[in-house]
């Protein structure tokens, strides 16, 4: 017989969680329930903004939706690092200079590990450095998910900051990453080149001071390299261009990249961790991090055997995803900053997201709650990436032309009519 008595069910405090309802989620689902149709300005779903797809039927340069077939799909082959054919044609993609970085010597197939996507090669990367109770160090402003992914694996994000110079850019403020390091050890540091949504690559200097920094320290690099391949604003004269952390050697470096932003197909849930480091520390972390992947065998063999044919037609997505967003980029200038605009857009390296900062003239979840309801416009605002001051609101690189710039009518709108 099942119990039927009174269940005190006790959960993890992993996470604060449930997490409380976000007012400006539910507000939007409340105008959709409804019916209103709502332009989502901050669209990073790239399966949904018309570009290309590597597995869309009937049209020439893509894989078809035939790619997932074929004889070696048929067999299940277990390898804790994922199909080796899938692993050369990776050592093949980046040693020719693919997903925007530079030809470089070829990578070990062994050091490479396929999984589910990037954000499960973060908790097995956690699971791998750090036991619960240790910290890694995260950009701020930055991506909420870093958050979430270190909780669940009982781990602490403690951050560093990036700071922002108009029109220079932003600058990693490397005294925090320093007094974050002293203040406790941090297991890893993780890197977002380009981070996301400031859009800064890792400059030469800084990447030199944080190797030399994270030597010193004996903390690892986590290199999120998801976005390297999208540059947007091209590097101001005499400074040289954006280097990979892919084969850096120095200390244990582990960079990510997959396919949801490579190839824009997130629903093929492919990512990976290329390790590299110094010699026996690297060997070590091979032989610890093929336990974790041997213990959930993540990616499936459809994907990974159609990896080399979907790597061969990259320019395919890439190509159109990045012609889109420079032109964007330009578009949204235009459009918000013409002499006397009250807004600016700030400099922007690489990625899919362009920042917009406005004037205050209201906290901004009161003005992210205004563009929703007067214009039935969606902007993500700024303290969803822990911005350090308001307001700023997030405009997505990779829209269709005609939505972005109605998305950008509509936002000007909203605030001519707040100044008037
Ligand atoms: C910087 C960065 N890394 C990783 C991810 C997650 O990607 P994946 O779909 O591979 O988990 C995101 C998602 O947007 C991201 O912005």
């Amino acid at each position: 017989m099942l119990y039927s008595g009174p269940v005190n069910p006790t959960f993890s405090r992993r996470l604060s969680w449930p997490a409380p309802p976000n007012a400006l989620s539910l507000l939007r689902a409340e105008l959709e329930g409804g019916g209103r149709r709502v332009l989502d300005f901050s669209a990073s779903n790239p399966t949904r903004v018309g570009l290309p797809s590597l597995f869309a039927p009937g049209r020439a340069g893509t894989a078809g939706p035939d790619a997932l077939a074929g004889a070696e799909k048929l067999l299940y082959a277990p390898d804790p690092r994922g199909l080796a054919s899938a692993r050369e044609a990776l050592v093949r993609f980046y040693a020719g200079g693919g997903g925007g970085r530079r030809a470089s010597p070829p990578l070990d197939p062994a050091s490479l590990f396929l999984c589910a996507s990037t954000s499960e090669a973060y908790g097995w990367l956690f699971k791998l450095l750090c036991d619960p109770g240790d910290s890694v160090l995260v950009p701020r402003p930055g991506y909420p998910l870093f958050d979430y992914l270190a909780g669940l694996e009982s781990v602490e994000a403690r951050p560093y900051r990036l700071e922002y110079a108009h029109p220079r850019g932003w600058r990693i403020d490397l005294e925090s990453v320093e007094a974050a390091l002293r203040a406790g050890r941090a297991r890893a540091l993780v890197l977002i080149n380009p981070n996301n949504p400031t859009g800064s690559y890792a400059a030469p200097a800084e990447r030199a001071a944080l190797l030399e920094l994270c030597a010193r320290h004996g903390t690892a690099i986590i290199a999120d390299e998801v976005f390297f391949g999208f540059p947007v604003e091209a590097e101001p004269e005499g400074s040289s261009a954006p280097r990979s952390f892919l084969g850096e050697d120095s200390v244990l470096v582990f960079v990510l990249d997959g396919l949801s932003k490579l190839l824009g197909l997130p629903q093929a849930k492919l990512g990976w961790i290329a390790a590299s480091g110094p010699r026996a520390e690297l060997g070590e972390a091979l032989g610890r991090l093929e336990i974790v992947a041997d213990s959930y065998l993540s990616a499936g063999t459809p994907i990974m055997a159609a990896l080399p044919g979907l790597l061969d037609r990259e320019r395919l997505f890439g190509g159109a995803a990045r012609a889109r967003i420079a032109a964007n980029m330009a578009a949204l200038r235009s459009a918000l900053e013409e002499p006397g605009s009250p807004h600016r857009l700030l400099r922007c390296e690489g990625g899919w997201t362009a920042l917009v900062e406005s004037p205050r003239i209201e906290p901004e979840e009161e003005l992210a709650r205004g563009l929703l309801w007067e214009e039935g416009l969606w902007a993500q605002p700024g303290y969803f990436f822990d911005m350090e001051r308001e307001a700023f609101f997030t405009a997505s690189l990779i829209l269709d032309e005609s939505a972005l710039l109605e998305g950008a009518r509509r936002y000007r709108a909203y605030f001519d009519r707040l100044l008037a």
